[in-house]
């Protein structure tokens, strides 16, 4: 069976933020190491205070692969990932991508393998 050209989909966008919390020391580095936790927080907390969490899912996931750059977050459908490091960047990303559908340069990341 093919795949159908377009689905009906839940969310107008999907958010994937790593909460992987690994040693401080550990090799691999992660997300929760880098301060993950209260941006998240923050992240989920601007969503519900804007009312978006019917357009918006916001999903804890695992690792997403590329440690040592984090903490992570990708946007579905764009597949945009970006690297907040404070809550400025946060609330930068909610009201730029989110809610104006913009891009915020400053915070992408383009990974490689
Ligand atoms: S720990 Fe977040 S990408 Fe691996």
């Amino acid at each position: 069976m093919e795949l159908p050209e377009e689905l009906p989909q839940l969310y107008k966008r999907h958010i994937f933020a790593c909460h992987t919390q690994r040693p401080p020391q550990h090799p691999r580095g992660s997300c929760g190491a880098a301060g993950a936790g209260p941006l998240w927080e923050r992240l989920g907390k601007r969503i519900e205070a804007l009312d978006l969490t019917g357009e918006v899912g916001f999903t804890a996931s695992g690792c997403l692969g590329f440690c040592s750059a984090g903490p992570l977050i990708v946007i579905y459908p764009e597949g945009v990932w970006y690297k907040p490091q404070s809550e400025a960047d946060i609330d930068l990303i909610v009201e730029h991508h989110l809610q104006q559908d913009r891009l915020v340069e400053d915070l992408v990341v383009v990974l490689s393998r």
